[in-house]
């Protein structure tokens, strides 16, 4: 590779436009040609270069920028001064092969790392400041930054051919998938490239490339599309992403013609080893699969009496050989339950099926585990499962695309949900957070972070302009688990609009509350759901009542909300360790937002807030959609400050969404009121 990349042609470049905006004269890069990196780091530099040309350094600002792995810094003209500097920022622990330094003294500035990889982290780090180098690091300056998860994962839940009810992305709301196109990998992978960039930018380094449903013409990646998955990961490499497969537990019958998929079987077993050999030829740095099997309908090794240990080694077994990983994802429950069958709890499915197998996976086995027991709700329990798991590697599933919170057509900030999650304490009693096993500091193994893919061939990557704010706050938090949800949104803002720093604030106010906006007009007090079936937008109060999926929220004219305890209920609450099932158990002590999740109450139950359900519930399906008025109000009055794409995007996105929001407090309110009877203590205006 030489000469300068072009990138984002005819695309949003998202948070990455601030090149233009950093007054550096010189910019070297000093790395070892052989590291997988270097021609990134050096096209990256090229960039700034091109764009940087003509600019005139501020008086103050940074004329010169090193970047330089540190074995070669006493080559470098640096200076022995700064030198010294840049060894003394390292931490005692060592920087690792992905963290960096950046240190400044005057108008020199070093970026220093172990490898390529951390100095092209190390730039992305100062490019996302957005301002001029001299406005953010101040003239003597000096910071280290460390991965806290070493994998730092996304999935793509693209299908290669568009299916009938999923289309081409599942759960995308933002076009089609641009790696595939008529059941095949696109030609021209400029736009994979240009993700690459953007993902590494926010520190992603892997990324499983297609749906985890895996279909016909996708099992197929194994074989007769494997060159194109080489190409695929031949892009992504050079940004230090690694490529993972989403692959069928069956294909040793689909595509090896076995009449079984058993994997206590030797051919069974010897298909997949033959398999995983052919694609290691093809891209010998794979990081593995990801594998949904006996999930809404996968195969999986129930079908043969066994477990998912059996399932799951079977497959690390074939991978291991080459260093490769399996992520078996957890989400496995029966999606063909009777509703009438009350003994049957979807929210216990996956800690039943997996907790009595810990210890028995392989150590290139992880388990990947959805933050929630159901299905990525507003608001839900935090998994049991994932601080049960002791000697398992874990990794926590997040969502990004929005199937659940207003798909990329409503302002849903997430930040906020994952940062709950990740301080999460397991234990309730000072045990290790959500955070603390996803990054290992919990002493147990772990596999990362992993979360579902918001983007698509819309020009703006994410439908919603301000859905990119979700793909940025993922990478960072998966990067940096304490990070504070805002300072990350405010750093989003900064490097993607040219807008004053009012109505920056603005518009980061607007966007930070609007998840729990988003929770108030949606179901209520944790119970989930509630939304149309399939699509899974707007409401539909009992579209999932007397359904086979497992979700329910068992409203009658007294009362509404599962039961979940051990005393009347499913048990569920026992999967948490003391004191949190006890705090669970008792709806005196059980968390306000969490109350339906766990319990079945009547109306008039008293809250902790001090209202009765059916009072809040009126209350939240008001006050959200006042709050979503105050949106388009609020945003009606920076708006024409903002470029006229996103003008218009977000325009028309608050304009639904404001809408919907409407159809749901109507509908919610409707039916309590209808269900019991109780007016709402305000009088206000609740349609019969
Ligand atoms: C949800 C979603 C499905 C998806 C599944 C999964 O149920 O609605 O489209 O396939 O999650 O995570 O596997």
């Amino acid at each position: 590779m030489s000469g300068v990349r072009s990138f984002f042609a005819g695309t949003d470049p998202c948070w990455l436009t601030p090149a233009t905006k950093q007054p550096v004269l010189r910019a070297e890069v000093s790395v070892d040609s052989a590291d997988p990196l270097a021609d990134t780091v050096r096209a990256e530099l090229d960039l700034l270069r091109q764009a940087a040309g003509a600019a005139d350094a501020a008086p103050d600002g940074v004329r010169e920028i090193l970047l330089c792995t540190l074995d070669r810094l006493g080559r470098t003209p640096v200076g022995r001064d700064l030198a010294d500097a840049v060894h003394a920022a390292v931490p005692r622990a060592g920087l690792g092969a992905e963290g960096f330094v950046v240190v400044r003294r005057g108008e020199r500035l070093v970026i220093a790392a172990g490898a390529g990889r951390g100095l092209l982290y190390g730039w992305y780090h100062l490019l996302r400041q957005a301002a001029p180098l001299a406005a953010t690091t101040g003239a003597d300056h000096t910071e280290a930054h460390r991965p806290a998860c070493a994998v730092r994962m996304v999935n793509q839940w693209d299908n290669m051919a568009v299916h009938p009810v999923m289309g081409s992305v599942e759960r995308g709301y933002a076009g089609r998938s641009f790696f595939y196109r008529d059941g095949r990998v696109v030609a021209d992978l400029s736009r994979v490239r240009d993700y690459a960039r953007l993902l590494a930018s926010v520190g992603i380094n892997a990324l499983s490339v297609n749906n985890v449903n895996v279909h016909a013409t996708e099992t197929r990646l194994l074989t007769d599309h494997l060159p194109d998955l080489a190409r695929i990961a031949d892009v992504l490499r050079e940004h230090g992403i690694t490529t993972y497969l989403s692959v069928s537990y069956a294909a040793p019958i689909e595509l090896g013609g076995l009449d079984t998929a058993d994997p206590r079987e030797q051919r069974v077993a010897r298909w997949w080893a033959e398999a995983v050999e052919r694609v290691y030829s093809a891209i010998p740095d794979l990081g593995g699969f990801v594998v949904k099997a006996d999930s809404e309908n996968r195969p999986g090794p129930f079908t043969y009496g066994a477990d998912h240990a059996d399932g799951a080694n079977l497959l690390a077994r074939a991978l291991r050989p080459h260093g490769g990983t399996v992520y078996w994802r957890c989400f496995v429950y029966d999606c063909h339950q009777d509703w009438r069958d009350r003994s049957t709890d979807r929210a216990r499915a996956a800690y039943d099926h997996f907790v009595p197998l810990d210890g028995r996976f392989d150590d290139n086995v992880v388990l990947q585990v959805k933050y929630g027991p159901l299905d990525f709700q507003v608001r839900e329990a935090v998994s049991p499962l994932i601080g049960a798991l002791r000697h398992t590697r874990v990794a926590l599933e997040l969502q990004i695309t929005q199937e659940y919170t207003g798909q990329q057509r409503h302002i849903c900030y997430l930040g906020p949900l994952w940062t709950e999650i990740l301080g999460f304490d397991t234990t309730g009693a000072g045990g290790p957070t959500i955070g603390d096993i996803a990054s290992g500091r919990a002493g147990r193994p772990t596999g990362g972070v992993v979360a579902v893919s918001n983007v698509g061939d819309d020009a703006n990557w994410t439908g919603h302009k301000l859905a990119q704010a979700n793909l940025f706050a993922y990478g960072r938090l998966a990067w940096d688990p304490l990070a504070s949800p805002d300072e990350v949104l405010a750093e989003w803002a900064r490097a993607t609009f040219a807008v004053d720093a009012a109505t920056l604030a603005e518009l980061t106010a607007l966007m930070s509350g609007s998840l729990r906006t988003y929770e108030k007009y949606t179901a209520p007090l944790g119970v989930g759901f509630m939304v149309t079936p399939h699509t899974h937008y707007g409401p539909s109060v009992n579209g999932y009542e007397y359904s086979p999926w497992g979700t329910y929220h068992f409203a009658d004219r007294d009362g509404v909300g599962v039961d979940r305890t051990v005393a009347s209920g499913s048990g569920y609450t026992a999967q948490y360790p003391e004191p949190l099932a006890s705090r669970y158990e008792d709806p005196a002590s059980c968390p306000d937002e969490l109350l339906l999740f766990f319990h079945h109450v009547p109306y008039s139950h008293v809250l902790r807030s001090g209202r009765t359900v059916i009072q809040h519930i009126y209350d939240t399906h008001f006050d959200g959609c006042d709050e979503v008025e105050d949106l388009v109000r609020r945003w009606s009055a920076i708006a024409d400050r903002f470029d006229a794409a996103t003008r218009r995007n977000v325009d028309e996105r608050l304009a639904e969404q404001l809408r919907c929001a409407r159809e749901w407090r109507d509908q919610v309110n409707t039916y309590f009121f209808r269900m019991s009877g109780v007016p709402d203590a305000e009088g206000r205006t609740i349609h019969r």
